[in-house]
C-alpha cells in the first residue's frame, strides 16, 4: 500500500504515519526527518538545508526529488510506504508521478489531515520527541505514561525541534498555503484525494484513517 499523508505543519502527519506503519507493515518516509538527519550529520545537503529549515522555508525541489527517488526504491519499501512531508510543491508532485510511472508503482490513496490554522501553533509549540527512539509527544495532548520517561524505550532524554518556535511556525504555515496547498487539486484531478478531520483527537483520527485504508488494503 502506497500512501501520501498531506497536511499543514503540526497536522499530525508524523504521529499518524508512525501508527499506520505498524498496522499495515509499510514504512514511513518523512522528508523532514531525513533532512534533520542530514543537518545532524553535517553533510552537504544538511549545510544547505539548515538555514532554510530554521527560517520555515522549503528546501529546493531538486534536493528533495533526488532524496525521495533514492528512498522509495530501497528494499524496505517493497510492502509499501507512507509519504509524510512529500510532495510539498507542484513540481514535486509532478516528479513523483513520473517516478511512480517509471518504477511501475502506484498510489493507493492521498489523504489530507484537515486542521484549522489556529490549532497548529499550540500543537507545534508543545511537541517533543524521544531522542533515542523518535517517539513523539506533546506537553498537553500526548504525555508519556510516566512523566519524563519514554513509553517506547524508557529513555529520559527528549528533544525539541529548532524550527518549533512561534515565528518559524507562522512562516511554515505561510509556505504551506502558498506552495503546498496547490497540490490538493493535483490529486483531486486524479480522483485520489480524501480528507479526514484532523481536528479530532489522535485516536479518532487514527480510526478515520484506518476506516479508509482497510478498504484500500484489501
Ligand atoms: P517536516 O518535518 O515535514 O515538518 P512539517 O510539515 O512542518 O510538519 P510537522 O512535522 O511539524 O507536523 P506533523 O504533521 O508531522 O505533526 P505531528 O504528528 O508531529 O518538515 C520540516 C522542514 O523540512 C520544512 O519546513 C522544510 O523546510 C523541510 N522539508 C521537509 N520536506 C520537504 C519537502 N518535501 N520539500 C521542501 N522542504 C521540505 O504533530 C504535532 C504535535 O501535535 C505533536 O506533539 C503531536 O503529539 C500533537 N498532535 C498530533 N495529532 C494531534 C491531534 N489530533 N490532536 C492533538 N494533538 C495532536
Ligand atoms: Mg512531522
Ligand atoms: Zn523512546
Amino acid at each position: 500500500m502506497n500512501l501520501i499523508l498531506l497536511g499543514p505543519p503540526g497536522a499530525g502527519k508524523g504521529t499518524q504515519a508512525k501508527r499506520l506503519q505498524d498496522r499495515y507493515g509499510v514504512v514511513q518516509i518523512s522528508t523532514g526527518d531525513m533532512l534533520r538527519a542530514e543537518v545532524a550529520a553535517g553533510s552537504d545537503i544538511g549545510r544547505e538545508a539548515r538555514a532554510v529549515m530554521e527560517a520555515g522555508q522549503l528546501v529546493s525541489d531538486d534536493i528533495l526529488i533526488r532524496m525521495l527517488g533514492a528512498r522509495i526504491t530501497r528494499p524496505d519499501c517493497a510492502r509499501g510506504f507512507i509519504l509524510d512531508g512529500f510532495p510539498r510543491t507542484v513540481p514535486q508532485a509532478e516528479a513523483l508521478d513520473r517516478l511512480l510511472a517509471d518504477t511501475a508503482l502506484r498510489l493507493d490513496a492521498v489523504i489530507e489531515l484537515a486542521v484549522d490554522d489556529s490549532a497548529l501553533v499550540e500543537r507545534i509549540s508543545g511537541r517533543y520527541t524521544c531522542a533515542k527512539c523518535g517517539a513523539g509527544y506533546h506537553d498537553s495532548f500526548q504525555k508519556p505514561q510516566a512523566e519524563g520517561v519514554c513509553d517506547g524505550c524508557g529513555s529520559q532524554v527528549f528533544t525539541r525541534r529548532a524550527d518549533d518556535n512561534r515565528e518559524t511556525v507562522v512562516a511554515r504555515l505561510e509556505a504551506y498555503h502558498r506552495q503546498t496547498a496547490p497540490i490538493l487539486p493535483h490529486y483531486a484531478a486524479q480522483a485520489k484525494l480524501q480528507a479526514v478531520d484532523g481536528m479530532a483527537d489522535i485516536d479518532e483520527v487514527t480510526r478515520q484513517l484506518t476506516a479508509i485504508l482497510d478498504r484500500v488494503a484489501t
